[in-house]
C-alpha cells in the first residue's frame, strides 16, 4: 500500500489558510533578512574605505590623462595629475596607492636598465606624490617587465629568465624606489630568493622601515591582459610567464610561497588574481593569520565593466559585491581600479 502523503499544490483556498498550514520549523533563517535594519545587525562581513588599495597607471606625458581602452573608465595618468588624483585618494581615506609605470618603448631594453635611473618616471611620481600628500602610502611594484624591450619580470639568456641575475637588479631597483619614497616594496616577479636580497638591501641602506608587501601566490594567468595594454607590455611580450609564475592548478604550492616570504621577511602577502583564487585567500588567511591582500586584477576589471556597458548586469552592485567577497573569504584589504569609485560610494552610504 501507499501510504505516502500527497501534497497537492497549494489552491487559493490552501493559501487563504496559511497561518493553519504553519511548518513548524524553530529555526527561518529568513526572519533576519525580512528588513534593512536587521540585515544590518547581523552582517558578517564589513567593506570600508580601508580596505582599498588604488593601482594607477603613469605616463610621461604633456597631456594629463589618457584612456587605457581595455580598461574602461580607468586612464593613464601624467605626473601632475598622478598628485591631483593621489590628493583625491587620500581625501577619500584611501590609505594606499600602488602606482605603475608606462615606459617609453625607447626607454626600455633587454635587462630593464631604466629601472634603475633614479630620475625615471616612476622614482620622479614618488617624490612629487610624497611631497604633496605624505600621508598616503605608495606601494611599489619591484619587477622588469615595464622596463624589459621582451616584457619579461627579469632578465633573459635565450628563452630562459635568470633567477639571481633578475634578483640581483631587482634588489637595486627597490633600492631606487626606497630612496625616492616609497613606502611599502611589492615584488611582483616572482623569482626565488628576492623578498629575502630586497629585505637585506633595504636594511643595510638604512631602509628598515620600509615594508614589503610579497606578490607571494602570483599566478599565471590570463586575467592580466588588459594590464599589459596599460603598461604597453602586451605587443612586447615574448612568450609567457610559466616559468615563474604559479601555475593555476595549485594549491598547496601558494602555502609553500606565501611561508618563504615570510621567512624571507614580507610585512604582507598578496594573492594574485583575486576573485578566481578566493579559495588561496582563505586558505592562505587561515593557515598563517598574516595580513594577506588580494589583487583584483585588470581582467577582472574588465569583466566586470564590458559587461556593465553591455547592461548585462548592474555594475555598481556587482563592484561592491566582489569587494565584499575578498572580505568574506578573510582579505585584509584589495588591490582594485574600483578603488575610488568605491570609496565614493561607501562616504554616499555615510
Ligand atoms: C608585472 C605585474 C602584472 C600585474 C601587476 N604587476 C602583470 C604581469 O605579471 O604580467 C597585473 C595587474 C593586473 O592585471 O591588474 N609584474
Amino acid at each position: 500500500m501507499d501510504n505516502r502523503i500527497v501534497r497537492p499544490f497549494p489552491t487559493p483556498q490552501m493559501r487563504q489558510d496559511a497561518p493553519s498550514a504553519s511548518l513548524g520549523l524553530t529555526r527561518r533563517l529568513r526572519r533576519n533578512r525580512k528588513a534593512e535594519w536587521s540585515r544590518r545587525l547581523v552582517r558578517e562581513t564589513r567593506l570600508t574605505t580601508d580596505d582599498l588599495i588604488w593601482p594607477l597607471f603613469l605616463m610621461d606625458s604633456s597631456e594629463a590623462r589618457t584612456p587605457v581602452a581595455w580598461m574602461p573608465g580607468v586612464e593613464r595618468l601624467n605626473i601632475e595629475e598622478a598628485v591631483r588624483q593621489s590628493v583625491h585618494a587620500a581625501s577619500l581615506g584611501i590609505p594606499a596607492i600602488a602606482p605603475f609605470p608606462f615606459v617609453d618603448k625607447a626607454l626600455r631594453d633587454p635587462t630593464g636598465s631604466e629601472a634603475l635611473n633614479a630620475r625615471n618616471l616612476m622614482c620622479r611620481a614618488v617624490r612629487a606624490i610624497k611631497a604633496e600628500v605624505p600621508q598616503i602610502g605608495i606601494i611599489c611594484d619591484a619587477a622588469l617587465d615595464p622596463y624589459t624591450s621582451h616584457g619579461h619580470d627579469g632578465v633573459m639568456d635565450g628563452e630562459r629568465i635568470l633567477n639571481d641575475a633578475s634578483v640581483h637588479i631587482l634588489v637595486q631597483q627597490a633600492l631606487a624606489l626606497a630612496d625616492a619614497g616609497a613606502d611599502v616594496i611589492a615584488p611582483s616577479d616572482m623569482m626565488d630568493g628576492r623578498v629575502g636580497a630586497i629585505r637585506a638591501a633595504l636594511d643595510a641602506a638604512g631602509q628598515e622601515d620600509v615594508q614589503i608587501m610579497a606578490y607571494a601566490a602570483k599566478y599565471a594567468s590570463a586575467f592580466y591582459g588588459p594590464f599589459r595594454d596599460a603598461i604597453g607590455t602586451n605587443a612586447t611580450l615574448v612568450g609567457d610567464k610559466r616559468t615563474y609564475q604559479m601555475d593555476p592548478a595549485n594549491s598547496d604550492e601558494a602555502i609553500a610561497e606565501v611561508a618563504l616570504d615570510l621567512e624571507e621577511g614580507a610585512d604582507m602577502v598578496m594573492i594574485k588574481p583575486g576573485l578566481p583564487y578566493l579559495d588561496i585567500v582563505a586558505r592562505v588567511k587561515d593557515h598563517f593569520r598574516v595580513p594577506t591582500f588580494a589583487y583584483q586584477v585588470s581582467g577582472e576589471y574588465a569583466m566586470i565593466m564590458a559587461a556593465a556597458g553591455n547592461g548585462w548586469l548592474d555594475g555598481d552592485r556587482a563592484m561592491m559585491e566582489s569587494l565584499m567577497a575578498f572580505k568574506r573569504a578573510g582579505a585584509d584589504g584589495v588591490l582594485t581600479y574600483f578603488a575610488p569609485k568605491v570609496a565614493q560610494a561607501l562616504k554616499a552610504m555615510g
